[in-house]
């Protein structure tokens, strides 16, 4: 398969995340947080509105810098140097005002591996191969997020982040998704994926982590966490009680 990573399969885990703080001002946004993820598979960030996930995936993409703790990546410290090897997609599509295809040729040519048939392959994984030549902001939001995650596997990222992708897509453009982001996942790409839908992941966590007031819950097995989550908030979550 063309898009395999080159180097060892997510040889940045394990994830070893201490102490970690973020504040803006005086409020505390991201509190004394802990957390080891050492698996492959998809680990599931989940908690209410405002809870922090977004504020802690940009951390661990090294996006913005924490007050204090650290983050490790498989004992190496956060730096432009680890997100090279990482890829994050937004809930927002944020793609450049170019073609399909010229999209996916930026982060081929950025990465030395400029060749046609990858990004034949990218754009047919991600059904885009008709759309090509099309400018890539006239495409739908579902075919745009799905060029988004082809631009991020086109890096063959080791850790792919992704932001509640498909928050705003229909069913058929989130099965899509889901799809490729199982199959990055099945090729060794270590997934962390935040989601407020909790039928997606059902479908796609190994492991979930519920994120309460900026820091950690609860961190579980997937199976654990829909069965019998061993805390208050994320029974509450799961109940569909309101969590504050
Ligand atoms: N740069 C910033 N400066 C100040 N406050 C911020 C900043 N970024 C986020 N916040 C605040 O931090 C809190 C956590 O935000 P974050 O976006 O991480 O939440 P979230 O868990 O992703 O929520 P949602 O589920 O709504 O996406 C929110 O109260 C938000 O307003
Ligand atoms: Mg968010």
């Amino acid at each position: 398969m063309l898009d395999q990573p080159a180097w060892s399969i997510a040889s940045q885990l394990p994830l070893s995340v201490t102490g970690l703080c973020f504040n803006a001002g005086d409020t505390v946004l991201i509190d004394r947080l802990d957390l080891e993820v050492s698996h492959q598979g998809v680990t599931v960030l989940m908690g209410p509105n405002g809870a922090g996930k977004s504020l802690l995936v940009r951390l661990l993409h090294g996006l913005i810098q924490p007050q204090s703790g650290s983050i490790m990546w498989n004992g190496k410290r956060c730096s432009p140097a680890t997100r090279l090897h990482q890829a994050m997609v937004f809930q927002k599509p944020v793609l450049l005002r170019r073609s399909v295809a010229a999209n996916i040729d930026f982060v081929l040519g950025l990465k030395g591996r400029a060749t046609l048939a990858r990004r034949d392959e990218l754009l047919m994984q991600a059904n885009l191969s008709d759309k090509a030549s099309q400018p890539a902001r006239a495409l739908s939001g579902g075919e745009q997020q799905r060029l988004a995650l082809a631009r991020a596997l086109a890096s063959n990222p080791e850790v792919l982040f992704l932001d509640e992708p498909t928050a705003s897509l229909d069913p058929s453009s989130t099965q899509a998704i889901e799809t490729a982001i199982g199959a990055a996942s099945e090729r060794g790409v270590k997934v962390i994926l935040v989601t407020h839908d909790a039928g997606q992941a059902r479908r796609l966590a190994t492991d979930v982590v519920f994120i309460h007031r900026g820091s950690v819950a609860e961190h579980c097995s997937a199976d654990v966490f829909f069965q019998q989550p061993a805390s208050a908030v994320a029974r509450d979550y799961l109940a569909g009680k309101l969590v504050i």
